[in-house]
């Protein structure tokens, strides 16, 4: 902590729009998880090439992926605190930062597919969600796309009595925690760069996740098996600091959020196709087994996961599922 808020403290003084001379960049540090070659580290990357070019390099991103800089609770914090400016946590981990309502785009099987996600990102609830983050000093810019999880193990997962007393690590989300819970097994909250060790040593013995994130951190190479479910979601949110980004010359404001509308384009029509490249990638590669599972299978999934609905009612608000599920083009679940 007392690292991070000496950081905090240095970067306040080096990146203030403030304290910069004209001649000198405005500094943005884009800190992230995942691997470059994803859906979110090639949005950064464009984001970064288009704010520098749109600034007439007025502006400088300094993206950081795969946790070089920091893990992902300690992003958060760090963006808080202003040691870095800009982030794209997953959708699942705000409950930490006391902004739970997030949460509602890990119920089980809540997608059918992205048609349904853009509707509510587009919509009036995504647009509230993200004005929710502004009491915790960030502004949210964008929904970025990730794509759709499926479960892994080192023994197939077909039916709910297969995750029975099997540990899973979950990100950190009471929605994901009950999720596994309603399978009988036993979540476990990680941080992301941890996930790979975890698996190999058998600390977990399974976890979710979009092809795109279990190829490029290689966790099919030490999971037996892959259930293809799509029961699930990962996008995120990118957020910036407040002070900072108000802080920012109107005119150079503008031209990042135009680079970040660029990015997000282009992030978003690149998501489903990265995903699915990885999927067949993980398949060419012969380490995993990917399981199809039969209709009858998918359903007996849903419905052992439905209970969580309920649960998280007290959670993240009934109207919140229902809106959610409204504007997904759903009238229950
Ligand atoms: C995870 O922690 O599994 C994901 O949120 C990582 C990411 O950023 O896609």
């Amino acid at each position: 902590m007392r690292k991070l808020l000496l950081a905090a403290a240095l970067c306040a003084l080096a990146f203030s729009p403030s304290a910069v001379s004209a001649e000198d960049p405005i500094v943005i540090k884009f800190s992230h998880v995942v691997a470059p070659d994803t859906p979110k580290g090639k949005a950064s990357e464009k984001f970064k090439a288009l704010a520098e070019k749109y600034t007439n390099g007025r502006v400088k991103v300094e993206v950081y992926h795969n946790s070089t800089l920091y893990k992902d609770k300690e992003e958060l914090e760090a963006l808080q605190l202003g040691a870095v400016q800009m982030l794209a946590p997953s959708n699942s981990k705000f409950g930490p930062i006391g902004v739970k309502e997030f949460e509602v785009f890990d119920l089980p099987y809540i997608l059918p597919n992205i048609a349904a996600l853009r509707a509510v990102t587009d919509g009036p609830l995504g647009k509230r969600l993200l004005k929710l983050l502004e009491s915790k000093g960030m502004v949210g810019l964008a929904y970025w796309d990730n794509g759709f999880k499926q479960m892994s193990a080192n023994k197939p997962l077909r039916k709910p009595e297969d995750f029975q007393g099997l540990k899973f690590r979950i990100q950190s989300s009471k929605v994901l925690e009950a999720q596994f819970r309603a399978l009988g097994a036993v979540p476990q909250v990680m941080a992301f760069s941890e996930v790979y060790q975890a698996l190999q040593t058998g600390v977990v013995d399974g976890q979710e996740n979009t092809p795109s994130n279990i190829y490029t951190q290689k966790m099919h190479e030490v999971q037996k098996y892959i259930s293809h479910t799509d029961h699930g979601y990962i996008g995120y949110v990118v957020v910036v600091n407040k002070a900072f980004w108000e802080g920012l010359p109107a005119d150079i404001r503008g031209q990042l959020e135009r680079a970040m509308a660029d990015a997000t384009t282009y992030g978003n029509d690149i998501s489903q196709k990265e995903n699915a490249e990885a999927f067949e990638a993980i398949k060419k590669s012969g380490k995993s087994e990917i399981l199809e599972l039969t209709a009858a299978e998918q359903t007996a999934l849903r419905n052992a996961m439905e209970p969580v609905y309920k649960e998280m009612a007290a959670r993240l608000g009934q109207p919140i599922i229902d809106e959610f599920l409204k504007e997904t083009g759903a009238a229950t679940h």
